[in-house]
């Protein structure tokens, strides 16, 4: 009888750790997948992280996730702000924290592995001149030493001010800080685009891969851009949509035709390889499916090219070639 009860007793204490066990992974799996949800993973180095409490920060964060190929993660409030809260000089929520440069209001969820960006972005609204204190929060949260970061903002009329500068202070000595830019609501991607490229990040993106679509006929190849000005300034140009040449062929090494506008050269010796994407003369853009030797500029090279495809890729005639972003 006894022995029936202690064998009872072991089987309900282990069917007890079972549920426990069950329900502590079920909370885990979930407070992963809730950090997952907020984290949209590219496996980049360069992460854009925001803040918005009504969606205006959010447009100009995805337009930088996707001009510099970076993964994008949403600040959550753990204690979501009501329009209540939002509702400014009503000595609500809001105009208390902003009050008290000491406040910290709680973040759900974490970046995972902040340790993979060397770069880091930082979106938010402004809030009473200053950026919410939650982004201070943010910063305090990751050791951010020796990282690239810079804020960037939407306001419904102020300026940056001295909303930047004021979080230098929250993170270590050796942050490299970039500069700010502050958006007005509604701001278009070629706007977040020039900051981009004014502060050196779009033709850093591009020297670490940027890639692009080269479509002839029904055929897609893509390609990987080169780290160079004349590269990003191609790249600038794709951003206003794709970019098609009608190609000739010349010198049995390569198909070039007029590329309908001048970018900015950055010629070198360059021995070709099939497949390299060259601009001539700063108007003209070819595509090698042969040697060739001479001052050049290379935008970029088709990825796993060979003379013999790049032939049957360009065709025998006078092909039209489009150069495009990937959606
Ligand atoms: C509490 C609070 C304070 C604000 N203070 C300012 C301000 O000082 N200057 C300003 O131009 N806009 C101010 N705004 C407007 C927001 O900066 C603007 O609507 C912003 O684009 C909102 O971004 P979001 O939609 O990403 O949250 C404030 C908004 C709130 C809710």
């Amino acid at each position: 009888m006894n022995s029936e009860k202690g064998w009872s007793k072991r089987v309900l204490s282990v069917l007890c750790c079972f549920m426990i066990m069950s329900l502590l992974c079920e909370c885990e799996a979930n407070s992963s997948a809730d950090t997952a949800e907020r984290l949209s993973s590219k496996g980049s180095h360069i992460l854009v992280a925001y803040f918005s409490a009504t969606g205006h920060t959010t447009s100009i964060a995805e337009y930088a996730a996707e001009i510099l190929g970076a993964d994008l993660y949403e600040i959550i409030a753990e204690d979501p702000y009501t329009e209540a809260d939002l509702a400014y000089y009503t000595g609500g929520r809001c105009d208390k924290e902003q009050d008290d440069p000491g406040a910290r209001p709680g973040i759900s969820g974490f970046v995972e592995h902040m340790e993979q960006y060397d770069t880091v972005l930082i979106g938010h609204p402004i809030w009473h001149g200053q950026a919410p204190r939650i982004i201070s929060t943010f910063l305090e949260s990751y050791d951010f030493s020796g990282k690239t970061l810079v804020t960037f903002c939407t306001s419904a009329s102020s300026g940056l001010g001295s909303s930047a500068k004021n979080l230098y202070g929250l993170v270590p000595e050796n942050a490299k800080w970039l500069e700010s830019r502050r958006f007005p609501i509604g701001a278009a991607e070629e706007q977040v685009y020039e900051w981009l490229d004014e502060i050196g990040l779009a033709a850093e993106a591009v020297k670490k891969g940027m890639t692009i679509q080269v479509t002839v006929n029904d055929q897609t190849r893509t390609a990987t851009l080169s780290g160079n000005a004349s590269a990003a300034a191609f790249f600038d140009l794709l951003l206003n949509g794709p970019v098609t040449v009608e190609m000739h062929d010349y010198g049995s090494f390569e198909k070039v035709g007029p590329l309908g506008t001048s970018i900015v050269r950055s010629d070198e010796d360059i021995t070709t390889t099939p497949g390299d994407i060259i601009l001539y003369l700063g108007n003209q853009v070819t595509i090698y499916y042969d040697v060739n030797r001479w001052d050049l500029t290379l935008l970029g090279h088709i990825d796993d090219a060979t003379s013999e495809n790049m032939r049957e890729f360009l065709g025998n005639g006078n092909p039209f070639v489009t150069f495009s972003i990937p959606k």
